[in-house]
């Protein structure tokens, strides 16, 4: 999940880059009203508690490392890694901002604009690919009415195309924030999105009735046990 600016994509300029949009952004900061110098950011009480817990796992000279995790503080807190977000954890970590502009701009899990409530993000690398995940993009630019990289224009959703998100056997899949739904149709997809905009619950997980990645012809191990539910070993607000 990073992007990258090759040299020859780099000397042809954004103008002429006809290949996939994500893996040519050049990210350039402007001010804007949602996004300037000069808006003030500073973590919550509990959001620094919970920092100065991550600092303290890195050596004093070393507590740099901590510039991921803490941007993603940062992010959860504010809904978007705002100019004021990379300041402040530079400033926390006691690091140049243009490392942490760096580090912002390289993972594309940093989401430098403002975003929708949800984050949808449609997986079309080739396992998905090959399971349909075309019909997926399809379905979600026409329930959504926007194109990947918008959002819509009652800040509901931000749209997506992303690069495998790591739940490949549960292919076609997207990610709703943290959540990932997964063995989808282009009708579970239009559901799913009709769900989250009239405000009800939705359940993450496969939609095809699999418990988890087992095979569609049904387990053939651990037969007779429940599968470990992960949530109780994470955190609740993940
Ligand atoms: S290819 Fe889609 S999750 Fe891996």
């Amino acid at each position: 999940m990073f992007r990258f600016i090759s040299q020859s994509v780099a000397r042809r300029g954004p103008a002429q880059v006809l290949s996939r949009p994500y893996s040519s952004i050049i990210s350039v900061h402007r001010d804007t009203p949602k996004d300037s110098q000069s808006t003030p950011f500073e973590f919550s009480k509990e959001n620094l508690d919970r920092a100065k817990e991550v600092i303290a796992k890195y050596p004093a000279q070393y507590k740099k490392g901590a510039v991921m995790p803490l941007l993603d503080l940062g992010q959860r807190q504010l809904g978007f890694t705002s100019i004021s977000v990379m300041n402040y954890v530079a400033k926390l970590l006691d690091m140049p901002p243009m490392r942490v502009y760096e580090v912002a701009t390289f993972y594309t899990m940093y989401n430098r604009k403002p975003m929708g409530k949800y984050n949808i993000q449609v997986c079309t690398t080739t396992p998905c690919q090959l399971c349909g995940s075309d019909d997926i993009m399809k379905a979600v630019t026409e329930t959504l009415g926007v194109k990947p990289g918008q959002t819509t224009a009652d800040e509901l959703f931000t749209f997506q195309e992303v690069e495998c998100l790591g739940a490949c056997v549960n292919a076609p899949m997207l990610a709703v924030n943290d959540d990932f739904h997964e063995d989808l149709t282009a009708e579970k997809t239009t559901q799913l999105l009709n769900d989250l905009k009239a405000g009800k619950d939705v359940t993450p997980g496969p939609v095809s009735g699999r418990v988890s990645c087992e095979p569609h012809s049904g387990a053939k191990v651990l037969l007779g046990e429940e599968p470990t539910d992960l949530r109780k070993f994470t955190r609740s607000d993940l």
